[in-house]
């Protein structure tokens, strides 16, 4: 059977993490989330992970190159059986690129870009609500607003790039979690 590789796209707070484990416990994919690579890079006090910590604080995105290469590095680490959860990559139109090329190496394709859209306000709440037990360095409001500032910029333009390759299905992000995937659970269903 052909394998379901799924991007998992949208803003801070929009909900990729949470609807990534849900996708992973009813698909079988495998889960690469380019978030969380580098905050266990941060509490191993790697290298990497200084450089990484550096950024992330400041609601800004690692270098390209440097990401692409973190990503190509996981996906070759990682056994993939069913399929592929990218969550939090690509985000800008180079990675998309990168993505592109990396898989075609790989003989694979991405099936699927499913964007969580979600309403600012909601966003702000949400990542508000994490912050008070998450731990994270970019859960604080300064942060927060310099996230959406770099996602409006920078990643928001890629909705137009996947709209263009065919892939993009938009998903409303708001509603109760399961009501969310019960929405992803459709469109999947009609690929
Ligand atoms: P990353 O870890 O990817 O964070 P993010 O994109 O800012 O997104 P979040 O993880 O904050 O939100 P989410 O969409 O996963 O929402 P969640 O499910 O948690 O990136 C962090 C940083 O790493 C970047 O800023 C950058 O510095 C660096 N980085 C990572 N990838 C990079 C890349 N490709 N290139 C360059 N730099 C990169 O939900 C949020 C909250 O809302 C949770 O508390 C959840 O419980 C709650 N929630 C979820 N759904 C609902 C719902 N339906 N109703 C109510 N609450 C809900
Ligand atoms: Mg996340």
């Amino acid at each position: 059977m052909e394998k379901l590789n799924i991007v998992i796209f949208g803003a801070p707070g929009s909900g990729k993490g949470t609807q990534s484990e849900k996708l992973i416990e009813k698909y079988g994919l495998t889960h690469i989330s380019t978030g969380d690579v580098l905050r266990k890079e941060i509490k191993n006090g790697s290298k990497l992970g200084k450089i990484a910590e550096e950024y992330i604080s400041k609601g800004q995105l690692l270098p390209d190159e440097l990401i692409v290469n973190i990503l190509a590095d996981t996906l070759d680490k990682c056994e993939i059986v069913k399929g592929v959860i990218f969550d939090g990559f690509p985000r800008t139109i180079p990675q998309a690129e990168a993505l592109k090329k990396v898989l075609s190496e790989r003989n694979m394709d991405i099936s699927v870009v499913l964007g969580l859209e979600v309403e600012e306000k909601e966003l702000i709440d949400r990542l508000l609500k994490r912050g008070a037990i998450s731990g994270r360095s970019d859960d604080n409001i300064e942060t927060i607003n310099k996230r959406l500032e770099v996602y409006h910029s920078q990643t928001d333009p890629l909705r137009e790039y996947y709209i263009n390759e065919g892939k993009y299905k938009p998903i409303t992000g708001d509603g109760t979690i399961d009501e969310i995937f019960e929405k992803i659970k459709k469109v999947i269903a009609l690929l």
